[in-house]
This record gives C-alpha cells, structure tokens and sequence, in this order.
C-alpha cells in the first residue's frame, strides 16, 4: 500500500467477524486503481459497536461498512435514515460528514445494478423471490420500487409476512406453492441459503417455466449454484451472486473517496479468485 498522508481518506468495515469480508478486496482494488490517498481497514469488533463508531468518527474517518451482527444495531447510531436502510430494515454503510451519521443500505442497489448489467428490465413485470432472511428484504424492496409485481415465499411463513408487513405491496405464497406461483414469473430470485456450498440445493422445476424467465441467485460461494446450473441448461437467462455483492460497494466507495467506480471483468476475477481460495 502506498504510503498515506495526513490528508488520508480512511473508511472501513466493521462487524464480527470480519476476516471474511471481501470489502476490504474491492475497496483496496478501486483506491490503487484509481490513485487515491486513502485506506479502507478491516475492522474487527464484537461488543462496545458505538464506542467504535464514535471513536472511528472523531479520529476523522469518512464512514464504515457495517456487517453481521451489527447491521440492526446500527440504526440506533445514525443523525439520518435513508429510506434505502428503513425499508431494507438494516443499515450496512455508514457515511460520517457534516451532517453527522448517515446510513443507508446498498444490498438492493447492488441488486438491481446486477440486473440491469444483465439487461433485465423489471417495470411490470412479476417476479418471485424465495427466502425472507438478511438478504430478501432489501432485494424485495429493490424490486418494488422499481414497479416489479413481486411474491415472496419462504419456509418459515411467518418470516415472509413480517418482511410483507414492512413492504406494502409484498405477496405471500407457501413454500410448498412456490412452483405453482413460477408459472408466470418474468424473473425468480433465491434469497435461501440453499445451494450455497454446504447446503442442500435449491429443489425447483422450472419446466413450467416461462422461457422468458431470468433467474437470479444472491448465493456467490458456488458462484454457479445448482440452481442457475439447472436454469443455464434449460436455457434461461441467469444473474449470479457476484454481481450484487460487487456492485454493493459502489455508493460507500463514492461516498467515502470521491469517485463512482467501476465493476469489472479485472475486479471480478480478484474477488472470485479470494473466494475460491
Ligand atoms: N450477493 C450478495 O451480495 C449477498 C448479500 C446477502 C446475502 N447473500 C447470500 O445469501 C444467502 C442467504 O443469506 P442471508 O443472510 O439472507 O441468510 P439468513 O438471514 O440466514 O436467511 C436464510 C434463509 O434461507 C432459508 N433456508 C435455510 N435453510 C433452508 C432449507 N433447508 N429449506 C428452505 N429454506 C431454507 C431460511 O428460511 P427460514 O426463514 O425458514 O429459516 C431463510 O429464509 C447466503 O448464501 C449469503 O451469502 C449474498
């Protein structure tokens, strides 16, 4: 790493643990890429989150990724909510300027910059999202406020109804009806943990399926799941984890240093690389 000045930019993640977080990967990557004076720090905090972030923030850093387990924690902190982390239901950035603490939650953005690189376009269109953990909510709230039409169904009903409870405009199906609602689904996304190396996969049909339908998977550790294996074959289109979790980085990044930066084939293969290491 270059050697900082005392004009330095300094952001970094935060949470428990963190020794797997990518963002320090993607962000170290766009701040040599691009020549910036800055550093982006892996910060690894268990308990005592708001002596940390007030901490962090008088020794002049710009803001924080926030991860697991503080992502709820974290909104009592914040001076501003975006909508983006209210309607998401948990902040992962913070940014620290004179405003004081701002969060806001960049899961459904990096969503839905996955898609569109894709060239999937949702206005109107029905989609069916299965799981109601961390990440279906902010992919649910993404789609929605893009005129999607969208279902969620998840094992756990009750979890998919509290997640409907924040989002009006949300569906609820069974988990065991998930097939049927496919029928005239433009595009179906996997929120589950299934399929993700360790689990059990994902068991859908997709021949009822629309030969239109795109398939999404949040999953990235395989980055082709079983699932986007099965829709590859029957010739469907498919977007894969890596993209939300790439593109997420993109407003702290600008936020913090300055710059938009851009997702590409180069950073793809570093982050892919660290995950299949
Ligand atoms: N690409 C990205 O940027 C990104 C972002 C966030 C998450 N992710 C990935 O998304 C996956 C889920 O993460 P998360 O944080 O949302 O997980 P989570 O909060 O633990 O939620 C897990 C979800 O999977 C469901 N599930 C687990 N085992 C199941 C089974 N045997 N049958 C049916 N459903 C099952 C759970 O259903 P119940 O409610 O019934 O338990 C729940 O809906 C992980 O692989 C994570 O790495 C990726």
């Amino acid at each position: 790493m270059a050697t900082l000045t005392g004009k330095a930019r300094l952001a970094g993640v935060l949470g428990w643990p963190v020794m797997h977080s990518r963002s320090p990967l993607m962000h170290g990557f766009w701040l040599k890429r691009h020549g910036i004076d800055g550093a982006y720090i892996p910060l690894p905090v268990e308990r005592d989150f708001e002596t940390a972030v007030r901490g962090l923030q008088a020794a002049g850093f710009r803001g924080l990724n926030v991860t697991k387990p503080h992502k709820e924690a974290a909104f009592a902190i914040c001076d501003t909510v975006e909508p983006s982390a209210l309607r998401a239901g948990a902040v992962n950035t913070l940014v620290f300027d004179g405003r004081g603490i701002t969060g806001s939650n960049t899961d459904g953005f990096g969503f839905m910059a996955g898609l569109a690189e894709a060239g999937i376009t949702l206005d109107g269109a029905s989609a069916l999202v299965l799981g109601a953990g961390g990440g279906a909510r902010a992919v649910c709230a993404a789609l929605l406020d893009a005129g999607a039409i969208v279902t969620l169904a998840n094992r756990s009903r009750h979890r998919a109804e509290n997640v409907a409870a924040a989002l009006p405009g949300l569906s609820v199906t069974d988990w065991e009806e998930r097939e049927q609602a496919l029928g005239e689904c433009d595009l179906l996304v996997n929120t589950t943990s299934l399929g993700m190396a360790g689990s059990e996969p994902l068991t859908l049909d997709l021949r009822q399926a629309k030969t239109s339908l795109c398939v999404a998977d949040i999953v990235y550790v395989p980055l082709e799941t079983p699932l986007l294996a099965q829709a590859r074959a029957a010739g469907l289109r498919t977007v894969d984890g890596l993209a939300m979790l790439l593109h997420q980085a993109r407003p702290g990044f600008k936020a913090w240093f300055g710059v938009d930066p851009v997702v590409d084939d180069e950073l793809r293969r570093l982050v892919l690389a660290s995950l299949e290491a």
